[in-house]
This record gives structure tokens, sequence and C-alpha cells, in this order.
């Protein structure tokens, strides 16, 4: 499964992903963003696992996110349970040296447009630090709407932070 805009393709990912995810992922201004189940220090194993963990999801939901035919970072959506079970939420990472390009914004579109179209999910949510200032500027540009202010949500780093929750619906 393929999904092309321009310059950007999200494909499945291969075995040969893996030292440049490592190289990509195991970065401590990208993890500090991310959960903890988003390990730090960022392993070969750790790679290895999360791509034998995605080739087995059916429907495929995460993917490779490529620029100009390089890899260089991971998209994916994580279906709700139960009465949730019509939404998705969101995650996704670019390697530091890829920041700014606009990568990040073309990629969550092209999942934006498969997830309700292909994979019946009528919204499309997530949660961010509210100090990821750049995660926020990439969800307003595919159309998030801020939802609320979840305060001191999120304990991380032996600290506390507030988490803005957006939300994007299929149907406006
Ligand atoms: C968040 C992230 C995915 C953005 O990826 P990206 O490819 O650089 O995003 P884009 O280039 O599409 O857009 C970034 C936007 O943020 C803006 N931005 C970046 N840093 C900023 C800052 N410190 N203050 C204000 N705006 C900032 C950029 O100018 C750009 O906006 P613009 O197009 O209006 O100029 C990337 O920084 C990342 O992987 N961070 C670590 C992991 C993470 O935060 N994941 C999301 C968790 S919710």
């Amino acid at each position: 499964m393929e999904l092309i805009s321009g310059e950007i393709k999200l494909r499945s990912f291969k075995e040969s992903d893996i030292p440049r995810l490592v190289e990509l992922a195991n970065n401590e201004n990208i993890a500090r963003n991310l959960r903890d189940g988003f390990p730090h220090p960022y392993t070969p194993e750790h790679a290895d696992a999360f791509i034998k963990r995605c080739s087995e999801l059916d429907p495929q939901t995460f993917f490779a996110i490529e620029f100009k035919g390089e890899y260089v970072g991971n998209i994916g959506l994580v279906k709700g349970n139960d009465v949730y079970r019509k939404s998705a939420e969101v995650g996704y990472f670019i390697g530091e040296e890829y920041w700014n390009k606009g990568i990040a914004t073309i990629a969550l579109n092209l999942i934006c447009d498969y997830g309700f179209n292909n994979l019946d999910y009528i919204r499309i949510h997530t949660g961010v630090y509210e100090h990821n200032i750049a995660s926020q500027r990439v969800l307003e540009k595919c159309g998030f709407v801020k939802e609320g202010v979840f305060k001191m949500a999120v304990f991380k780093k032996e600290m506390y932070w507030n988490e803005v929750r957006f939300a994007k619906l299929k149907y406006l």
C-alpha cells in the first residue's frame, strides 16, 4: 500500500529501514515529544519489533514516510475501542535533519484522507504537549481544531505537562 503526494510517499516498512529508523528515532528531541512507549535510547531491537508489529496490522495503519525517495519518519493511526471505534489517534515523527520542509504536513494530510476514505473513521485526534509548537502548527495547517487543554495530564521526565487536544472530523 502506498499513498503519494508530490515528493512524499507513505509506504510499508522494510527490514532495510531499520538502521536509518534507529539513527533518526534515537534522538532526545524526538522522544521528549512522544509517549514513554517510544523508547529512548532507540535500539535496532526496538526498530525490528516495531516493524514486525506494523507488518501484522490488517488493515495497514502504520507507514514509513519517504521524502524524495529517502526514508525520513513514521506516521500511524490507532483505532479507538468500543464506542470510540469510529475514531483514530494519529502519531508521527520526522527525523530532525528533515524538519521544517513541510513533510509532516503532507504526510498528515495523506493519512487523514486514507483514514476517512478507506478506513471509515469520522474523527482523527491527537494530544500534543503544550511546548510542542511545531506539531500544533502542523495540525492547524491540516485543518485540525484545538478542542481543549488537559492541564498537567502528562507526566514525562519527572515533570507534569499540559496536553493540547486536537481533532479533525470527516464531516464538518
Ligand atoms: C512535529 C514534527 C513532526 C513536525 O515535522 P515537520 O516536517 O518539520 O513539519 P512541517 O515542516 O510540515 O511544519 C512545521 C511547522 O512548524 C513551524 N515551527 C517549527 N518550529 C517552530 C517553533 N519553534 N515555533 C513556531 N513554529 C515552529 C514551522 O515553521 C512550520 O510551520 P509553517 O509551515 O507555518 O512555517 C517534527 O518536528 C517532529 O518529528 N517532532 C518530534 C516528534 C513529535 O513532536 N511528534 C508529534 C507528537 S504530537
